[in-house]
Parts: C-alpha cells; structure tokens; sequence
C-alpha cells in the first residue's frame, strides 16, 4: 500500500490516525514559531517549509501508540523533537558550509551565517519553551539530548585523538549527533503515551539503534546519491575530510589496487577533480555494500528490541520504520 506517510502501514485505522497527527504537527510547528518580527518568523519557517521526512515526530507518534493514551501531550513532544533537530539543521549548515538543504537554499546561503546562527537558537529556545509545558522530568531529557548533540557534533569537528579507534571514534560521534535525538523521539512517545517503564525503556534503546542506523545510511547516501535524490549535495564530507563508514573501511583496507583511494581519502578533498575522482572510485567500492550490511544489522537489533510489544500493527509498523531507515542507502 502506498501512502503519504514515509512509512509503509498495513494497517488502516493507524495509518489515519498517524496521518491526522502529522497534519497536526505541522501546524502546530507554524503556529509555534511566529514571532512578533514578520523577518524572524520567516527565516524559522525557511527549512520547515523547505520540506522533510519528519521521521523524529513520526516516530514519536508510533512510539506513543505501545500506550494506552494518545492526547496533546504527545503532539507537545513531537514539535520538540522536530523543532530541535531544525534548530541542529541551521548550526549544522553553518558548520559544513553548505549551501543546500532539502533541495532549497540553506539558511546561511539565503541570508548569512549570522541569520541562521540566531534562527537556530530561536527554534531551539521555542522548543525548550514547549518542553517546560511537558513537565521537569521531559527538560531534564531534553537537555541531556542537546548536551550530546553538542557533543557528537564537537567529536566531530575534533576528529579522533591518537589513541583512538577511528571507527568506534566515528560510531560515538553518530550515536550523539543523531542516535540522542531518535532515541528521545521513541522515549517521549512512549512516555506520553502511557507506556509501562520497560516498554519505555526498550523504544529508548530502538530509538537508538534506529538514529546510528538512520546516520549511517545518510552518510552512505552523502556519496551514492545524487543532488536530485537526497536535496543536497553529494560529497559535502568527502571535500570536509569527515570519515564516515564507508571511507573508514576502504582506508582498512590493504589491497593495492585501493593505494589511490587511500591517498585521495587521507585529506580533505578541495580540489574538485580530485574530488569527482574519490567519489567515482568510492561508489563501486565493496566497502560502500560492507557499509549497508552494517547498517542491516544495526536494524536487525533494533527491530529485536521490539519484542517487548504484543504482536500487532504498531509493532509491525514499528518494524517497517527500521527496515525503512536501513533501506535508505540500500
Ligand atoms: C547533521 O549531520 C547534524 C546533526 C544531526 C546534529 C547537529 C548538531 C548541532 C549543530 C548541535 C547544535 C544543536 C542545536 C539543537 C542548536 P550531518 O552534517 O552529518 O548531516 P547532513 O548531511 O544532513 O548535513
Ligand atoms: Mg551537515
């Protein structure tokens, strides 16, 4: 069955509901970010409307469904999850200088680093706004979300140090920058929703597992896709000398047919040439496939989280969201 949702539902009754509830996101998102200053509330809506998979509200919608109760509170907490991660988008597109996201301008390109520096504190402060209406025990959440945002993010810029493995380096980089974020999703749904403590608990630890592998298969998608597929422009952490998975496991490897590969990877790629010349040699790399099978199995794992839910459509839905975050890159 097709449908408007990103996430393919066998089931009818929940497929509406979803459908209601990711209208009423997006709504509720509009309404939240107006500011008396028409200029402000047109740069927050800037990447909004620019489109996106809502995947973060998606799933906390999905996660709120393993309880009893469904109000606003669960509405509540999906705008701050997607209002935090537009707020990460606009720091993040001053970091990476990039000049596309969503297939739009990005805010730094329309305007300047300044503008999106302050929208992106403005939607991070109208979503910790909304949190306080959540109660002591969501801002407590909250904020230990952003401090590992922050976290991952800096890991990254730092690179790894000397005595670290560049891959687990990597790996904690993405489970703060993005698995922090898609767990709180997961947590809050379920918690808003009524959830007993273990089920919390366990769609805690899938929201994990689905964040790393949701990362992982955009950096993935960084080099096998093209502008028109992914809205942004393919290479951006190839030309930065970001490691990501699949540059990681082709610079393990030791075959010298990959000497060039290894050469053209060991430094970040300005020169345009030799950047076409690494992406080219890196899409029909065998650790691009290495890359996706490692993706599967964090899936796989997550997907065994579920068990904790009775047999039935929200887990089966539940499922279907791992094997789509997995399926991305594939
Ligand atoms: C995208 O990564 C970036 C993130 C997932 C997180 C960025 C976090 C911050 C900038 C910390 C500040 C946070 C707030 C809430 C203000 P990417 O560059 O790998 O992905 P991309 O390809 O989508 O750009
Ligand atoms: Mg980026």
């Amino acid at each position: 069955m097709s449908s408007p949702l990103a996430l393919p539902i066998l089931d009818a009754d929940l497929e509406a509901r979803l459908l209601a509830r990711m209208v009423d996101v997006e709504d509720a998102m509009l309404d939240h970010v107006e500011s008396e200053a028409p200029f402000v509330t047109k740069a927050a809506r800037h990447l909004m409307e620019a489109g996106g998979k809502r995947f973060r509200p998606l799933l906390c919608f999905l996660a709120a469904e393993a309880g009893p109760v469904g109000g606003d509170q669960v509405l509540t907490a999906a705008c701050v999850v997607e209002l935090t991660h537009l707020a990460s988008l606009y720091h993040d597109d001053v970091m990476d200088e990039a000049a596309l996201r969503r297939g739009a301008e990005s805010a730094n390109a329309r305007w300047d680093n300044h503008v999106a520096i302050l929208t992106g504190d403005f939607l991070f402060a109208k979503s910790s706004e909304l949190t306080a209406d959540l109660g002591p025990d969501a801002v407590r959440i909250q904020a230990q979300t952003f401090s590992r945002l922050v976290e991952g993010q800096i890991l990254e810029t730092l690179g790894p140090g000397p005595e670290d493995d560049a891959l687990d380096h990597y790996l904690r980089v993405i489970s703060g920058k993005t698995g922090s974020l898609i767990a709180t999703s997961a947590r809050y749904g379920a918690m808003f929703g009524g959830a007993p403590d273990e089920v919390v608990a366990a769609m805690t630890e899938y929201g994990e597992k689905v964040g790393v592998a949701f990362q992982l298969s955009d950096d993935i998608l960084d080099i096998a896709s093209d502008t028109e597929e992914s809205g942004k422009t393919p290479g951006t952490d190839l030309r930065e000398g970001v490691p990501t998975l699949p540059t990681l496991i082709a610079l393990r490897s030791t075959d010298p047919a990959d000497a060039r590969l290894r050469q053209l990877l060991s430094a970040p790629l300005i020169d345009d040439d030799l950047h076409a010349e690494a992406l080219a040699l890196l899409r029909v790399h065998p650790a691009m496939t290495a890359a996706r099978d490692y993706v599967s199995a964090e899936a796989t794992q997550a997907k065994a989280l579920l068990e904790v839910l009775p047999v039935g459509p929200v887990r089966t839905a539940l499922e279907a969201f791992a094997d789509l975050v997995a399926d991305r890159s594939a």
